[in-house]
Order: structure tokens, then sequence, then C-alpha cells
């Protein structure tokens, strides 16, 4: 497995035109199967990411993001908790190690499908205030948790993953 090397610009992979029917097909999937998305392990080393730079890697034909966030971000995460939809991620898909208020493995990695929960747009990152949906507005924080005030119905779908060492991200597969 070659790893995918990470540059200070960023990297950039996958977002297209077909990117809408393949989420809304891969969001009714996760969403009946309620099953955490794996398979296709991609190594990708985080070594250069730097705080605030979202990473998107085209992974089985999904854009999934990956964004380190600032200790001030994550402790942020706990302010604005009874604005969500499921805060808790009782009923949203990621593996049981993200279920957690940063809903990552790492606090500061955050690594998520890049699709949006409602009808499978793609959200864009606005800084501290978290990801919004250009399609019908529905918002979520940087944890990926969606806000009420939207119609998606789920926070972010967060894949199986792990780190094979400190930035060796593995993406595809639980440890
Ligand atoms: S597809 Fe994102 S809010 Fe509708």
């Amino acid at each position: 497995m070659t790893p995918v090397r990470v540059n200070r610009r960023g990297l950039l992979l996958g977002a297209s035109a077909g990117t809408t029917v393949a989420g809304l097909t891969y969001w009714w999937q996760a969403k009946h199967a309620n099953d955490v998305p794996q398979g296709s392990p991609l190594a990708v080393d985080l070594q250069d990411l730097p705080a605030g730079k979202l990473l998107t890697l085209n992974w089985q034909d999904k854009p999934v993001w990956v964004l380190r966030r600032s200790s001030d971000e994550v402790a942020a995460l706990a302010a604005h908790e009874a604005l969500l939809l499921d805060a808790d991620s009782q009923h949203s898909v990621q593996p049981q190690a993200c279920r957690n208020r940063h809903r990552s493995l790492k606090p500061d990695i955050f690594v998520a499908v890049g699709l949006c929960t409602h009808l499978g747009c793609t959200p864009q990152l606005r800084g501290a205030d978290g990801f919004t949906c250009p399609c019908h507005a529905s918002h979520y924080d940087l944890a990926g948790r969606v806000f009420k005030a939207g119609p998606a119905p789920a926070n972010l779908v967060i894949p199986a993953h792990h780190f094979a060492s400190e930035n060796r991200l593995v993406l595809g597969a639980s440890a």
C-alpha cells in the first residue's frame, strides 16, 4: 500500500459533478445498513497537514475529509451542544471509538465522509464555524455534528480508520 503524501498546500482529489449522485446512493446505503464504511485501505501521511487545512481524499468514489483541528476548536465543541440534533452521536454512523464529543480517534484529527446526510451534497468548510451545505443550508460543527435548524437528519458519516503511527492514517479499516 503506497501512502498518499500531503504537502503544505494539501491535496484535493475526487470532488466532482458525479459526487451528488454517488453521495445520495451512499447515504441511503449508510442510513439503512447503519454500517460504518470500510474497505480498500488507503494510507495517508499527515505529518505536513497544518491546522485548519481540509484535506479531501477520493476513497471508494467518495470524498473523505481529514481536518486537523486546533486545541481551541476542539474545546469549543462543548459550547453549542443544545443546538445539535444528535450531540452524542447516538443516531449517526461512526466507529464506536469515535462516539465522543470530538467524533475522532485523536482529538485533533477529524475524519469524515464529506457528503451531507440530507441529499448528499458536499458541504463547505467555514473555518471555526464548521461546515455548511450549499444545497439546503444544513450546518455541521467541526466534529460533523448537525445543527437542528437544517434538514439533514444525522451527523456526517465517519468511515473506519486507524493510525499505524503518529502521523500515518489508514483509511478503510479499524486497527
Ligand atoms: S443536501 Fe445538504 S442540506 Fe440538503
